[in-house]
């Protein structure tokens, strides 16, 4: 099985139907230079070509070489944009050794009983499990390839933390390149300070600022190749986190996938990804995807989305979105001064980047946009660490907390099979001590006990009556 990579030409194209400027595969460019819009990364990929591949994707769980145990390089074919570098695949791919994407859906029957979906139609896919504890490494292996490609030396991204931490670590493990994060102050889990640091990222935290603030800054920085979601070549990588979904799940596509949002570029490499598949015939029907803002938030695709500013719904229209309307809802953030405020300090974002994009994947797949509680996601977080399987950061547990709200006001049906993506591991433990030092509705409040064996025999035997 060959899938003829020679015939393939990959480039950036503008998503807004009346410029559609095209940028060779060469430029680092992440927005478009003709009307400022956001970029796509094409290519021509036509659905005879993947004959046997689903055949081909199963002998590569058996293989040895790095590149075939890369859960994200293992469907390099799909994102074939490295091609272009006219050298074998061991010379231009980038992976912390084959470690990303070894995830998968597994069953969580007290989560599902939580939510209130069937435990054997319920699934978690747990991006926590990937080797520097989020999603991002998806990303960073196709980000990263890119930046190799065009031989850049210094990477740059604004971060609420995780994409700081995985991005330090993939330039680590280059060795011959520096990483730069942008960060908000005080807004970072230490967890994840922590990796950016001892990953030997060179970090600047700017004063007094939000991630909103980090991302306008690194935005205006000439001649910098950025690693943000704004990158369309690491949003490549994202896609196969719906790929490994699949494939895992046999290709029988769920009704509903949830996640949550943040700066939008998940729900954008997921409308992606299922765009592909469908075109592609891996699939044949789209599941909905259902993205999960923490409402303290305030993030620019919920609130327009729904209709919640100006009176003036937010929708895809074939590309000709309303960017007056964004624009007008950045200003008011900025005139207003509006704080953002939720625990979930991932996804603390207001002016999502990707956020015409993720009204695309809403629209192409029949999807929704809700927002959850701080309440309602550490609720989720107490349940899912509950079962035993991970402990998730708290904004992961959007996805759980989101897909209980929409259960209980009947937009997803109880007999629905429902993927949650859980997007990183909880970098943030003081956060969940204090949960649980508290009365909170699921803590296991730890006590101070007197130096005296009678006591602790006492409060042992109490526990195995209950
Ligand atoms: N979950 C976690 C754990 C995250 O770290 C992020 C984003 C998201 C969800 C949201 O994902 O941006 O694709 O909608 N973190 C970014 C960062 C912003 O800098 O680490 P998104």
């Amino acid at each position: 099985m060959h899938v003829p990579l020679e015939k393939i030409q990959s480039y950036q194209q503008c998503i807004t139907p009346s410029c559609r400027a095209t940028y060779d595969v060469w430029e680092a460019v992440t927005e478009c230079q003709k009307c400022g819009n956001l970029l796509d990364v094409k290519d021509n990929l036509e659905p005879g070509m993947f004959d046997g591949y689903k055949q081909e994707l199963e002998a590569r769980r058996g293989s040895q070489h790095i590149f075939d145990r890369s859960g994200v390089h293992r469907y390099r074919e799909l994102f074939p944009f490295w091609h272009a570098a006219g050298k074998p695949m061991e010379e231009v791919l980038v992976s912390l050794d084959g470690r990303e994407g070894h995830t998968y859906p597994v069953h969580a029957t007290r989560v599902a009983e939580y939510v209130g979906i069937r435990p054997e139609n319920f699934y978690i896919q747990f991006e926590g499990d990937n080797p520097t504890g989020s999603f991002k490494d998806n990303g960073m292996a196709t980000g990263f390839t890119h930046a190799k490609m065009l031989g850049k030396k210094l990477v740059i991204c604004a971060s609420t933390g995780n994409t700081a931490a995985a991005m330090a670590a993939y330039a680590a493990n280059e060795g011959d390149m520096q990483a730069v994060v942008l960060l908000g102050e005080g807004r970072v889990a230490p967890g994840k300070l922590s990796q950016a640091l001892a990953h030997g990222a060179k970090v600047l935290q700017i004063r007094g600022g939000k991630f909103d603030d980090a991302m306008e800054l690194v935005r205006r920085l000439p001649d910098v190749y950025l690693m943000n979601s704004i990158n369309a070549y690491r949003l490549q990588g994202q896609e196969t986190i719906v790929y490994r979904m699949l494939e895992n799940l046999g290709w029988q596509v769920p009704d509903y996938i949830v996640l949550p949002g943040g700066n939008l570029g998940n729900a954008t490499a997921f409308g992606n990804a299922i765009d592909k598949l469908h075109f592609l015939g891996f699939i044949d029907r789209k599941p909905r995807v259902v993205v999960v803002t923490a409402e303290g938030a305030k993030n620019a695709l919920y609130i327009l989305h729904n209709g919640l500013f100006d009176g003036k719904q937010l929708i895809w229209d074939g590309g000709n979105i309303d960017y007056g309307l964004i624009r007008r809802y950045h200003e008011y953030l900025d005139s207003a001064h509006v704080q953002l405020q939720t625990d979930a300090t991932a996804i603390e974002i207001a002016k999502a980047v990707n956020t015409p994009k993720a009204e695309r994947t809403i629209d192409s797949t029949g999807g929704m946009v809700i927002s959850v509680t701080d309440e309602e996601m550490s609720d989720a977080a107490a349940v899912t660490a509950r079962n035993g399987l991970f402990e998730c950061d708290l904004a992961s547990a959007a996805s759980i907390a989101g897909a209980k709200k929409l259960v209980e006001q009947k937009k997803i049906p109880r007999d629905a099979r429902v993927v949650a993506v859980e997007t990183g591991k909880n970098k943030d433990p003081e956060n969940t001590i204090d949960y649980h030092s508290k009365n909170r509705r699921f803590s296991n409040q730890p006590e101070v006990i007197p130096n005296d064996p009678e006591y602790v025999e006492r409060a042992i035997r109490e526990l195995v009556a209950d």
